[in-house]
């Protein structure tokens, strides 16, 4: 059998403060820190806690080229290799732990960046209701926040005195600003009007479409495609997965939407109870966004940017950018509609991906949107300073 160390892995001192009953009966302060050293590993996204002697040995195997395991064990304990191995820290080319070997070939060939995919496996949430530990810490209003955290740093940085600075004239108007002014994140669905099948048409076609195509002739088949927001590389690897509840002659359900055929891919049907449910886990029990009737969900597929930014230090991020992009086209596109809309990053990856079917190592989840008629009142509160969307008696201004 041969071994190499899984193709990503970053070590963290962790230090954990523990309640210590001892410590406070003789006088101390009540505490007990407790040290660790975890072995982080994205391909299975798992904390491993490992001894400094298992660190050591696993800083000694090399992770291109495969080690004879008899060879390994003349100078390491052969225990401490095996519990590795286990442990899917040392990946073995045997039969029997295949699995662990095909998941650390995916990360392997996706050509992720260390540090980024520790950071996007171990950032995703699996059953997590965002907003409870905030209200249980009393953190409800910016006001709260003030209150406990003091005042954030100032909306802008200064660099001058007041005197140095140099006023621009005004600027020019015309119908975009009204449109760009009229952008304000939805938390109030109508939920009882469906959304026309040519609204979401509109909207996917806008936001996720193929709005022109290259072909390259490179020895297959490349196609490189124009949509209405700019992408790394113009690589596009952003894909829109729908949840969609209340449409006007489309089964609630699951879909895939095709840039180049502009069409949908029926991925599961769901009953309306399933696609609430599903739709209120996936955006972290953000009642107000799982009452949109469509929710899509913005997929990156890392190893479409990855092939060109290899093992890329800002490759991660720009297919955050890209998505962030994506997300203002498609506020703005819904806003032109007369439809409101949202983006959270507050979601849960990994119940998404399930429910979708996607592997995590290819295509993962990034942010999930919504749109949808906004309610004729307004219920939760919205970010509109200027009254553009909402009177002050909370009814809507068009
Ligand atoms: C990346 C991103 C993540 C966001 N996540 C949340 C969220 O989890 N919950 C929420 O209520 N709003 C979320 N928002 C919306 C912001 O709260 C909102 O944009 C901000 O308050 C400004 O309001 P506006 O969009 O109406 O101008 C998010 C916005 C962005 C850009």
């Amino acid at each position: 059998m041969r071994v190499r160390r899984c193709a990503h892995l970053m070590f963290e001192p962790r230090e954990a403060l523990q309640f210590d009953l001892d410590s406070l009966v003789g006088g101390g302060d009540g505490l007990r820190t407790e040290l660790s050293l975890l072995a982080l590993v994205p391909h299975n996204r798992q904390e491993i806690a490992v001894s400094v002697a298992e660190a050591a040995l696993l800083a000694r195997v090399p992770c291109t080229t495969w080690t004879d395991l008899e060879t390994l064990a003349a100078t390491h304990d052969p225990d401490g290799i095996h519990s590795l191995i286990a442990r899917g820290l040392l990946i073995a080319d045997d039969a029997d732990h295949a699995a662990d070997r095909a998941r650390d070939d995916r990360v392997r060939e996706a050509n992720w960046h260390t540090l980024s995919a520790v950071q996007h496996y171990f950032g995703c949430w699996d059953g997590v209701r965002s907003g409870d530990e905030t209200r249980r810490a009393g953190y409800v209003t910016l006001q709260d926040l003030i209150a406990k955290l003091g005042e954030p740093p100032p909306p802008a940085q200064e660099h001058s005195s007041a005197a140095a600075r140099l006023p621009l004239p005004p600027p020019q108007t015309s119908d975009f600003d009204d449109l760009l002014r009229r952008r304000a994140t939805c938390r109030n669905f109508d939920t009882t009007t469906a959304l026309a099948q040519t609204e979401l048409a509109t909207m996917l076609h806008r936001v996720f479409g193929a709005q022109g195509t290259l072909q390259i002739n490179g020895g297959g088949d490349t196609t490189v495609i124009k949509r209405n927001s700019p992408s790394g590389g113009g690589l596009h690897p952003t894909g829109a997965y729908v949840i969609a509840r209340h449409v006007q002659g489309l089964a609630c359900g699951l879909y895939h939407y095709r840039p180049l055929e502009h069409a949908l891919e029926p991925m599961r049907g769901l009953a309306q109870d399933e696609a609430d449910d599903l739709a209120l886990r996936s955006v972290a029990a953000q009642a107000y966004f799982a009452a949109a009737p469509v929710l899509v969900v913005l997929a990156v597929r890392f190893p479409r940017n990855f092939w060109k930014y290899r093992n890329h230090a800002k490759a991660y991020r720009v297919t955050t950018l890209d998505v962030g992009h994506l997300s203002q086209t498609l506020y703005l596109s819904a806003t032109d509609l007369g439809l409101g809309a949202f983006i959270t990053a507050a979601i849960n990856e990994i119940e998404i991906e399930q429910a979708f079917g996607l592997d995590a190592l290819v295509e993962s989840a990034i942010a999930v949107c919504g749109f949808g008629h906004r309610a004729a009142q307004r219920e939760t509160p919205e970010f509109d300073p200027r009254g553009l969307v909402w009177r002050t008696d909370g009814t809507r201004t068009r």
